[in-house]
């Protein structure tokens, strides 16, 4: 049963996909078998490893909507690792969605059938607290929480956070925070190193080390289509994501790894100096009551010429298909 690891915050630009991307081929590289999902409409993940998501034709839309079973979808990517893409229509299916029974469940419900075949499973989610998070946060064994080093980053934490406890209450009691992934981070600034440390003892939450420094060579990846573990497989960004994807593995115990384990240190940091933060009083947010009462989502009828496209080779197909 693989281990689902969703990468979550509402801000935007933190480096989610980013370290979906990177942390999925590091597992990748380690041998083992890992499936990503793009749970976000911009669809930028699907976009950055290689698959143009206008010329899709079926996605993680028809798969959370209950039309296709997950393995119809799942594609393989170039740096090894499986993706279950998403296109814009991921927008419209969260309002659908929205008007469902059971709509916090529906990726988890979707993954359990292929759930099987992975080691880990990593879920992309949105820059928003909607119903998309809510699934990857569901559906999860824990959540990493990418934070980009600024003063008022502690706030989206915070809003975070109550999401969380809410997912722990109303659908996923076995969530768990694996910590907050610093990243874009610039050592050489003390304001860094305070952001991080306020985070850590205003929210009693872990800081994942090492943290990932800010590098062009991040910018540069999607583009090619693979990620920087490909693209700039010696740099720090890349080693970086190794030593993380080393640390999940052990922690969660699933099997001899190829590499020798690693050494989590602390941030090489003198004393961090005070950073004024306000106290800003954080608005929870709160899932709506009923939540817990799941129920299987309907199948809705596939869409004229889904099925004939995978047929025809039309669309990339992976788990169940036969993709060349
Ligand atoms: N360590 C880094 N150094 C420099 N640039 C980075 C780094 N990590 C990510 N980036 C770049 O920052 C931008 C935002 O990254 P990314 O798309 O991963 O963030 P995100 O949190 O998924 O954004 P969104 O909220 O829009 O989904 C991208 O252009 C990416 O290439
Ligand atoms: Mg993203």
């Amino acid at each position: 049963m693989a281990h689902v690891l969703a990468v979550a915050n509402q801000k935007g630009g933190v480096a989610k996909t980013t370290s979906v991307s990177s942390l999925g081929a590091a597992l990748s590289e380690l041998g083992y078998r890992v499936l990503l999902v793009d749970l976000d409409p911009q669809a930028c993940l699907t976009f950055s490893l290689g698959l143009d998501p206008d010329a899709l034709e079926l996605s993680v839309h028809d798969v959370l909507l209950g039309r296709l079973s997950a393995g119809i979808v799942i594609t393989r990517t170039s740096d090894g690792m499986d993706l279950l893409p998403a296109t814009i229509e991921l927008a419209g299916c969260e309002a659908v969605l929205l008007s469902r029974t059971g709509r916090e469940h529906a990726l988890r419900l979707a993954l359990a059938e292929v759930i099987d075949a992975y080691d880990f499973v990593l879920v992309d989610c949105p820059p928003s607290l909607g119903v998309l998070t809510i699934n990857g946060l569901t559906a999860a064994d824990e959540v990493i929480v990418p934070l980009q080093c600024e003063t008022l980053s502690h706030r989206g934490v915070g809003q975070l956070l109550d999401t969380v406890h809410d997912v722990q209450r109303l659908t996923n009691p076995g969530l768990g925070v694996r910590g907050v992934l610093p990243t874009l981070f610039d050592g050489r600034t003390a304001h860094c190193r305070a952001v991080l440390a306020d985070v850590s003892a205003r929210y009693d939450i872990a800081v994942l080390t090492p943290p990932i420094a800010r590098s062009v060579r991040f910018a540069e990846a999607p583009g090619t289509g693979r990620s920087i573990l490909s693209t700039a497989r010696r740099s720090k960004g890349a080693e970086a994501y190794r030593a993380h994807a080393r640390a999940i593995a052990e922690a969660v115990g699933t099997g001899p790894l190829k590499a020798g384990p690693i050494k989590a240190g602390p941030i090489e940091a003198g004393p961090p100096e005070p950073v004024p933060l306000e106290a800003v009083p954080l608005e929870p947010v709160r899932l709506e009551a009923g939540a817990l009462e799941a129920a299987p989502l309907e199948a809705a009828p596939l869409e004229a010429g889904a099925l004939e496209a995978v047929r025809g080779g039309q669309v990339p197909v992976g788990v169940n298909g036969a993709r060349g």
